[in-house]
């Protein structure tokens, strides 16, 4: 197992599904690991684990879509550890009140005689459309302002974004995420050309349909039944299952890497089961 006890890790969405694991992956092999999300309380059940298993972390408190709160967090990470090597935007997430409940256009959107609880795109709830444009984009723009300088002054550093599967077509109904997280393939690579000449290598993930509790409502489960949603996404995951956050340590630890992805900046990296080798015909 790789040593990384010079390491400090940023993981925003630290109390997740996903990013917990990464934290911990990270943790366990000696790097010095910052939880950042909203709710401190589920940083602190992750810290708690990281402690227990001799690790060294930091909980923080932070919306990462929050410029001033990001700037004061770069600064606690610069006072307690002395700079950010690698950062892992992993805060990010979809929002109901923003997405219809059909899927294409029924002329009753113009008349109001959709059937009750029936939402088409107009009555999507703009506030809630612009936060997750916010969080998935902002949110991962402004950590990266924050922590590069320090990445400079270490002699580089490694950032590893967020994608999805909507970041290469769209899925139904989910338009602020699809367009978010395809703007973070985009900023992945234009942020990685500008930073490539101060060693900062630029890099996303794009998860598969991963497990987590909401998952388990809206897509269920192989094992107990799925819903038709769930259905559509098995036939079109060749390996036909979900994925788990597990199975995405490996690719982040390699796109954190120094030695073993020197070259590799600029790029999306789908953890997905195949789910892209398909084109659903
Ligand atoms: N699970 C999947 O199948 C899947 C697939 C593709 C991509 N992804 C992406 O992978 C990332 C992690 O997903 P996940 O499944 O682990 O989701 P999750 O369990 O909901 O975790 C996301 C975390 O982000 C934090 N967060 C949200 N907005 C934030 C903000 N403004 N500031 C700081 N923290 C914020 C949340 O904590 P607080 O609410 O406490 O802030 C939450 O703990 C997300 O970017 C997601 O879009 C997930």
């Amino acid at each position: 197992m790789k040593n990384y006890e010079n390491k400090v890790a940023v993981v925003t969405g630290a109390g997740g599904t996903l990013c917990s694991e990464i934290a911990k992956d990270l943790a366990v092999r000696g790097v010095r690991v910052v939880l950042v999300g909203r709710t401190l309380e589920k940083l602190e059940k992750v810290a708690e684990e990281i402690r227990k298993a001799g690790g060294t972390c930091l909980t923080a408190a932070c919306d990462v879509a929050d410029r001033e709160a990001v700037a004061r967090l770069a600064e606690t990470v610069d006072e307690t550890f002395g700079g950010c090597d690698w950062l892992i935007n992993g805060a990010g997430g979809n929002n109901v009140k923003a997405m219809p409940t059909i899927t294409s256009f029924d002329p009753r959107e113009l008349t109001g005689e959709l059937p009750e609880g029936t939402k088409g795109i107009f009555g999507i709830d703009s506030d809630a459309f612009e936060s997750v444009l916010r969080i998935n984009t902002m949110g991962s723009f402004y950590p990266i302002m924050a922590f590069a300088p320090q990445m400079v002054r270490k002699g580089g550093g490694a950032v590893v974004n967020f994608a999805s599967m909507n970041s290469y077509c769209p899925l139904t109904r989910c338009f602020a995420y699809a367009m978010s997280k395809a703007a973070i393939s985009n900023l992945t690579q234009s942020l990685a050309a500008y930073f490539a000449p101060a060693g900062i290598r630029i890099n996303a993930v794009a998860p598969g349909f991963m497990v987590n509790e909401r998952s388990r409502t809206y897509l269920g489960t192989v094992e107990e039944g799925l819903t038709p949603r769930g259905q559509s996404v098995i036939g079109h995951t060749p390996m036909g299952r979900f994925g788990e956050a597990k199975d995405l340590l490996g690719c982040v630890r390699w796109l954190l890497d120094q030695e073993d992805a020197a070259f590799v900046t600029g790029i999306t990296v789908p953890v997905d089961g195949g789910f892209l080798t398909l084109g659903g015909v």
